[in-house]
């Protein structure tokens, strides 16, 4: 039995994402997705929000478990002996340098963490989850773009968002 992990901050997860997840999910016996924190980033949706979308995403394919965890994906790694492989999609040029960079730490923290990565299908090549915030923070349609199951949840939330940004931008305009 092969198993694998495929993590990310997944704020929103995307076509993108599910495009990885249905692929890799034919792949491998059983396919662990994990919602992990990216210091560097802010983020627009709570982890239990983020497994919750992802839960709602997923729910048509068996072999596929969703969890979370607050720390290094290596640690989670020894954690959970029996994962075998981290998985990683690939959009472009310009993700290769830091998925390349991640790939040798984790190897570096942990011997046993191997990354594969997966080519984007080229009709999700340009969907990333700051995109689909900004679309959806302006009012556009976000349909093409995340699972249909999840996408009147992500423009309401961030529709929300947007709408405080505004109000309080303008509160600082008028002090
Ligand atoms: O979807 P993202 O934001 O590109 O995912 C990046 C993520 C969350 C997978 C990465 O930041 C991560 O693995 N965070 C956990 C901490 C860690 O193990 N960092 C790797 C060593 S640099």
């Amino acid at each position: 039995m092969k198993t694998a992990i495929y993590p990310g901050s997944f704020d929103p997860v995307t076509n993108g994402h599910l495009d990885i997840i249905k692929r890799a999910a034919r792949m491998f016996d059983k396919l662990i997705v994990v919602v992990l924190i990216n210091p560097l980033k802010n983020y627009s949706f709570t982890i239990p929000e983020r497994v919750s979308l992802l839960s709602k995403a997923t729910a048509m394919l068996p072999n596929i478990e969703i969890d979370s965890y607050d720390g290094l994906l290596a640690d989670y790694f020894k954690e959970r002996p029996e994962i075998d492989v981290i998985v990683k999609g690939l959009r472009a040029t310009s993700d290769f340098e830091y998925e390349f960079q991640m790939a040798h730490t984790n190897k570096d923290l942990n011997p046993r963490a191997e990354t594969v990565f997966i080519p984007a299908s080229a009709n999700t090549t340009f969907i990333s989850s700051s995109m689909v915030k900004q679309v959806a923070m302006f009012g556009g349609d976000l349909s093409k773009y995340v699972p249909s199951e999840i996408h009147g949840e992500i423009s309401a939330k961030l529709t929300a968002e947007f709408a405080e940004k505004k109000r309080r931008a303008q509160l600082l305009k008028n002090k």
